[in-house]
């Protein structure tokens, strides 16, 4: 479908004032070179790079797995309360400025207490910084905790065990990290007892690996939402199992352009996953290592995708609310803020 040159004019505007949820952003991927250097000083840790300049060089990433290499490092710096508070004020600032109404943030819990960071110096910070989101911005907020898909199921095990007494301020856990050869299944068992305990369950698959994880996922695991999943374009029948079970699909076009998921972001399939009648949803993933946050990945976007348009707009930031784990009465007032400003003139 064309869309129509007053429509192209309304959009930018259109883009950046939707209120939005945000819900595939992992929270130590919003570390911007300027504070690891920062919080490296601060706590006396040394890092491969010497300067802001040369750590941005070194983000260009051919695959997941490189990118992931220059995650977990830059994750090093982050040693304190303070750290993990402060890294996550920062994320939410700049959520303010782009209308993030409501952000649902993966945290890796392994990444930090496999250097020995307990797990309470890092649900201390980020519920304090969330806390503070709340009332510095008016931004809701909810905590997903990952476990690292390349360790163990074991390992799973144990960081549940570790972060139980600590059960109010999670509302779920994921799946995360390099995903070839890390099938749904191995985690099979520990997602089965969160599941029992009552948290939500989301899983990071068909990024990189087939669309059969994306299956798996949702029969093994039975996940409520798939983070990434687009490559279950390759697959017409889960497309449609897709659309027809609402599950969402937590897409981030800025990622899959950096880690090549596609060539360039003309080559995006998101227009086809909204034509499929799938709730597809846009998102950051890790703003300071693929070049934006929230709005600067719909600018993208829709820059790079001529078939989308105001309705698709319209379309994405609705589906940010209902594929949200927030209760039907917000979501119904994010709607109507939406209609109301998409109704002005
Ligand atoms: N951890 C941080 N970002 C990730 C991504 N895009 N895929 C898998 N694991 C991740
Ligand atoms: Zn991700």
């Amino acid at each position: 479908m064309n869309v129509s040159a007053t429509d192209r004019e309304r959009l930018p505007g259109l883009l950046k004032a939707m209120p939005k949820a945000e819900l595939h952003i992992h929270i130590e991927g919003s570390l911007e070179p300027e504070l690891i250097f920062a919080l490296a000083r601060r706590n006396g840790v040394k890092l491969a790079c010497d300067s802001v300049e040369a750590l941005r060089r070194a983000y260009a990433f051919t695959d997941l797995q490189s990118f992931l290499d220059i995650y977990y490092a830059g994750a090093s710096v982050l040693l304190t309360e303070q750290d993990f508070h402060d890294m996550a004020m920062a994320y939410f600032a700049r959520a303010a400025a782009d209308n993030v109404v409501h952000a649902e943030l993966f945290f890796d819990p392994q990444t930090h207490t496999d250097r020995g960071v307990p797990f309470k110096t890092v649900i201390d910070g980020l519920t304090r910084a969330c806390d503070a989101a709340h009332h510095e911005y008016g931004i809701s907020t909810a905590l997903i905790m990952c476990f690292l898909r390349h360790l163990s199921e074991e390992a799973a095990f144990a960081t549940l065990e570790e972060a139980l007494p600590y059960r109010g301020r999670y509302i779920g856990v994921g799946l995360d990290s390099g995903e070839r050869g890390n099938p749904p299944e191995k985690f099979a068992r520990v997602f089965a007892r969160c599941r029992e305990l009552g948290l939500h369950l989301v899983a990071h698959a068909g990024e990189e690996g087939p669309p059969d994880y994306i299956r798996s996922a949702l029969d093994v695991l039975k996940v409520e939402r798939i983070d990434h999943g687009v490559r279950c374009v390759e697959d017409p029948a889960l497309m449609q199992r897709l659309a027809a079970e609402r599950i969402p699909l937590t897409v981030c076009p800025l990622s899959n352009v950096k880690l090549r998921v596609y060539e360039d972001m003309s080559r995006h399939r998101i227009g086809a996953l909204l034509d499929a009648g799938i709730c597809a949803t846009v998102n950051s993933d890790d703003p300071a290592y693929f070049g934006g946050y929230l709005n600067e990945n719909f600018r993208a976007t829709f820059d790079a995708l001529p078939q989308l348009g105001i309705s698709q707009a319209h379309k994405l930031a609705s589906n940010s609310y209902a594929a949200s784990f927030v209760e039907p009465s917000r979501k119904r007032e994010w709607q109507s803020e939406l209609d109301a400003l998409f109704e002005r003139p």
